[in-house]
């Protein structure tokens, strides 16, 4: 069940443009850079605007012309096809009158991570990977146990010990993956679990540096506006950890820009949680790199991360959209996920709630303004976190 046409790409350096093969390299052997995937776009052109003439549902595999994948038959659980909402009440409340919330709590794992997990776990079956690992906060490992376990894979996660949600924990424990607690933070895990895939060649990383994780992330921005009508939102408020997701759905944008299906793009307007803010800081500054932090601290500790692995990407993604990096403090991000929880019957976990928080900012500040479309997205449910009793 091989189809080579829609298979062909190339992985391409960020920062030195160096092209290579497909393969399970996540960074440029010439600069050490974070590699993404890139195509013929054109060539792909027709066969994906076929696709979006098919009536809804909605999914991931939907957008498959687009997809770095072979087989038609995908590691596939239901992802993606998530409701846009207009809010109402909030809406009214920040004095906005096109506000939409994406829900990607509504996801089989109830969050994001897994519009890129089916991509990730059905490309290393493609590969013939035997074992897949990530460190996480939580929602990763949560999501990578849940596929792997639908392929028959064996799963390894690294966690911060005591320090992610119990709802999450319980979801990795379910679905069969082996749990390791490490004594550090996630920036350590991420470290060791990079280590441990460089020195064994049958380790598969699926954390968002994994550019294959990146393609299927990437579909929420083409769901979404296919959602508003094929019309293209001003400003997307995404919260940020390790930056994987704002720079997916950058280049989903970024992606139908290309294959001139839209003439211009949102202001992606990335939110951190103020104790874990390394890229809102360098924003800020005006440098052109972060200084990781060593001792990151939130509440939403979906997000408590230092060393956000893909802060090239998000700062690209900023700069090229005239948007923004915001941060948020603890206590307005408890404020923000009760406004949302208790004025559109949301619920989003803490780290979700910082997206609202920076909108919310914004708002004030005058960075957005009454009459503009914007998608704010509720990364994860917040079933899966209730710290908040
Ligand atoms: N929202 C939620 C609910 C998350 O779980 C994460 C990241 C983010 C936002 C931030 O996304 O890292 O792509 O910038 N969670 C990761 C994890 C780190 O391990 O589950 P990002």
């Amino acid at each position: 069940m091989v189809n080579p046409t829609i298979s062909q790409h190339v992985l391409t350096c960020i920062a030195c443009s160096a092209r290579l093969d497909p393969s399970k390299r996540f960074s440029c052997p010439r600069c050490g850079e974070l590699l993404e995937i890139t195509y013929d776009l054109h060539s792909r052109r027709r066969a994906f605007i076929t696709s979006l003439k098919k009536p809804p549902p909605y999914s991931v595999w939907r957008y498959r012309e687009l997809l770095p994948i072979a087989t038609t038959h995908p590691i596939s659980i239901g992802e993606g096809g998530t409701s846009l909402t207009k809010s109402d009440r909030l809406a009214r409340k920040l004095g906005l009158t096109k506000l939409y919330f994406k829900n990607e709590g509504q996801n089989p794992t109830a969050s994001f991570k897994d519009r890129g997990m089916t991509v990730v776990i059905t490309k290393a079956m493609e590969l013939g990977v035997r074992t897949v690992l990530c460190a996480s906060t939580g929602n990763t490992s949560a999501s990578m146990a849940a596929y792997a376990a639908r392929a028959g894979l064996n799963a390894s996660v690294l966690i911060p010990s005591g320090k992610i949600a119990k709802g999450k924990l319980v979801q990795a424990i379910i679905h069969g993956a082996k749990i390791v607690q490490i004594s550090g933070n996630f920036d350590a895990a991420l470290k060791k679990a990079r280590r441990m895939t460089e020195q064994r060649d049958d380790l598969y990383l699926v954390n968002s540096l994994n550019p294959y994780r990146i393609e299927g992330q990437k579909t929420i921005s083409f769901e979404m506006w296919e959602q508003l009508g094929k019309r293209v939102p001003d400003a997307i408020f995404v919260p940020v950890g390790n930056a994987g997701n704002i720079s997916a759905i950058w280049k989903g944008f970024r992606e139908l820009k290309a294959l001139n299906l839209i003439n211009r793009v949102p202001r992606m307007i990335g939110v951190q949680a103020a104790g874990a803010a390394p890229i809102a800081e360098a924003y800020a500054k005006g440098l052109d790199h972060i200084v990781p932090w060593e001792h990151p601290e939130t509440w939403a500790s979906a997000i408590r991360i230092g060393a956000p692995a893909s802060w090239r990407k998000a700062l690209k993604a900023v700069q090229e959209s005239n948007g923004s990096i915001l941060s948020a403090t603890d206590d307005e991000i408890r404020r923000a996920q009760r406004l949302l929880a208790d004025h559109e019957g949301i619920f989003g976990e803490p780290a979700s709630a910082t997206a609202v928080a920076g909108l919310i900012k914004a708002r004030r500040t005058g960075l957005i303004h009454a009459h503009d479309a914007i998608v704010c997205v509720i990364t994860g449910h917040g079933l899966k976190d209730q710290s908040i009793i």
